[in-house]
């Protein structure tokens, strides 16, 4: 029997990549979500089933994206075969320091004081608020104009980044609405539990503070 169908299986990935030789520099956005929202539900359903069971749930490169930053979902790795290529990447990562513990690092570098029990967090678990240091970055905030510049840049790339979740699910909502995703997940419901989840989550609840 063949092997079960991925998603990059599917596309061909790993000879897609080999085809993207921009030009441009940096290179130029392609709109995409904007073209794939041309599709109506019954063009798509005409090819869905030929998906099987391959979903963007299996992108590996998302994953990497996600427990680099710190938000890991230990749950989501549990979904591919120990033989899925990035598997093994995927699980160092899981167990590797984040962005965010990174960021703690740096706070401390200047002058913050960082909670023991933060520094020796479980890093296999998603990161979390905390109001000590909150309380840290406020004080950065009035007395280092370059250390609020930082701040305010990781404030867009976290917005930039839920910004493609919302997009992501507007997409999902109108090509597909409430059907379950081939991925094996509720579909729309599941997505809308990251929606609106931040990876920096300290920076986000200090704004009416500052
Ligand atoms: C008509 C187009 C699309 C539909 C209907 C769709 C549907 C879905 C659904 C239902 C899921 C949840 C997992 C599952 O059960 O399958 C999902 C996850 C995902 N999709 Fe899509 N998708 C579409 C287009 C895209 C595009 C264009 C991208 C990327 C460029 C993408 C990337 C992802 C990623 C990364 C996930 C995992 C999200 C997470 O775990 O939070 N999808 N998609």
């Amino acid at each position: 029997m063949p092997p079960p169908l991925t998603y990059a299986s599917y596309l061909d990935l790993e000879n897609l990549f080999t085809l993207q030789k921009p030009r441009s520099s940096p290179p130029e956005h392609d709109a995409q979500v904007d073209i794939l929202e041309t599709m109506t539900p019954s063009s798509f359903s005409s090819f869905r089933d030929r998906l099987e069971t391959a979903s963007g749930f299996q992108s590996v490169q998302f994953r990497e994206i996600e427990f680099a930053l710190g938000y890991k979902r230990e749950s989501t790795v549990r979904y591919l075969k120990p033989d899925f290529p990035g598997y093994d990447r995927l699980q160092q990562l899981l167990r590797e320091r984040s962005v965010v513990d990174h960021f703690y690092d740096f706070l401390a570098m200047r002058g913050a004081q960082i909670p023991t029990d933060l520094k020796d967090r479980d890093v296999t678990k998603p990161n979390e608020p905390d109001e000590r240091v909150q309380e840290q970055i406020l004080q950065l905030y009035k007395n280092s104009p370059e250390c609020s510049i930082l701040f305010e840049l990781m404030t867009d790339f976290d917005e930039g980044l839920q910004e493609w979740r919302y997009r992501h699910i507007k997409l999902v909502e109108r090509t597909i609405g409430a059907k379950k995703g081939t991925g094996g997940s509720p579909g729309v419901p599941f997505l809308k539990e990251s929606l609106f989840k931040p990876v920096f989550h300290d920076l986000w609840a200090i704004r009416h503070e500052l």
